[in-house]
C-alpha cells in the first residue's frame, strides 16, 4: 500500500482509524491515570492532599519537553481520526444507498457499532468544551488559573481550576454525557482497533471482546467519577 492509498482506499482509511484509535486508547489510560491523582485527597488516602498529587503530576506532564512534543502527535492523531472517521461514515452511507428493505436491528451488528459517527460527533463536541475549560487556560490564556507552590516548586493550580469548573451542575452533566458517549464509542472502537492491527485468531478475539468491555467500563467510570467527586466535594 502506498502512502497516498493509506488515506484514499477504504482499507487504508480503516488502517489509519485503527492505528490512531490504538494511540488514543493509550492516551486515555495515561490521561485517566494522571487525573485519578485527585482521588489521593479522599479520606481513605490523605484528606490533606488538597490536589497536590494531581497538581504535581499535571506539572510534570506540562513541563517535560518530550511530553510536550508528544502532545503535537496527540492532536495530529485526534485530527486524523476525526477526518477519516467522517470519510468512512460518508462512504458507508453511500455504499448502503437506500438502506436495507427490512432493518436488521441488533441481529446484524450492535447499535453502537452502527453509530460510531454519531458517538464520535458527541465526543468531538465534548472535546471542544473540555479543551476550552482546561487546555486553553493551561497553555495559553491562564484565565482562572492560580499559581501554587507545592514542595518548593511553583506550578499552575490545575486542581483549583477543576474545582471552579465542576462547581456548575450543567458542566458536570455535560461531562457525564460526553463520557457516556465515549463509553459506547470505546465498546466498539477498542476491539475494532486491535482487529485492524491484524489480530484475527478466534481465541484472541474473545479475549479482546472481554478486554474491550473492561477497558471501557474502568476508563469511563474513572472519568465520570472526577466531576461528580468534585461537585459533591468528596475531594476538595
Ligand atoms: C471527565 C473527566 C476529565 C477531566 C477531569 C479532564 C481533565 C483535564 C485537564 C485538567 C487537562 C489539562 C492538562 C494540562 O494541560 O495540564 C486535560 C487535557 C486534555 N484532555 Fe481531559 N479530562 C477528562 C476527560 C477527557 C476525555 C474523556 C478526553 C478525550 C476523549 C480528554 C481529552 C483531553 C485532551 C486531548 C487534553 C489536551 C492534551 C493534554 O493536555 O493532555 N479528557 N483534561
Amino acid at each position: 500500500m502506498t502512502f497516498a492509498q493509506m488515506f484514499t482506499s477504504s482499507v487504508g482509511k480503516k488502517l489509519v482509524m485503527g492505528l490512531t484509535g490504538l494511540f488514543l486508547i493509550t492516551f486515555l489510560i495515561i490521561h485517566a491515570g494522571v487525573n485519578a491523582c485527585i482521588f489521593a485527597d479522599l479520606p481513605i488516602f490523605d484528606a490533606n492532599d488538597n490536589g497536590d498529587m494531581f497538581n504535581r503530576a499535571a506539572h510534570f506532564m506540562g513541563s517535560t519537553v518530550l511530553i510536550r512534543i508528544m502532545e503535537v502527535g496527540l492532536f495530529a492523531g485526534f485530527i486524523l481520526h476525526i477526518i477519516q472517521g467522517y470519510m468512512l461514515t460518508l462512504q458507508n452511507q453511500r455504499a448502503r444507498g437506500v438502506g436495507y428493505a427490512k432493518p436488521m436491528g441488533n441481529s446484524g451488528s450492535k447499535w453502537y457499532s452502527r453509530s460510531m459517527g454519531l458517538l464520535g460527533t458527541l465526543i468531538l463536541l465534548f472535546l471542544i468544551l473540555h479543551l476550552a475549560h482546561f487546555w486553553v487556560p493551561a497553555r495559553f490564556t491562564h484565565a482562572g488559573l492560580e499559581e501554587k507552590v507545592v514542595r518548593g516548586v511553583e506550578m499552575h493550580d490545575m486542581f483549583g481550576l477543576m474545582k471552579v469548573t465542576f462547581s456548575e451542575l450543567w458542566v458536570v452533566i455535560a461531562y457525564l454525557l460526553g463520557v457516556f458517549s465515549l463509553f459506547w464509542h470505546l465498546m466498539h472502537g477498542f476491539q475494532s482497533a486491535f482487529r485492524t492491527a491484524g489480530i484475527s485468531n478466534n481465541k484472541f478475539l474473545q479475549l479482546l471482546a472481554t478486554a474491550g468491555v473492561w477497558y471501557s467500563v474502568i476508563i469511563c467510570l474513572l472519568f465520570a467519577a472526577m466531576p461528580v467527586a468534585i461537585y459533591l466535594k468528596w475531594v476538595e
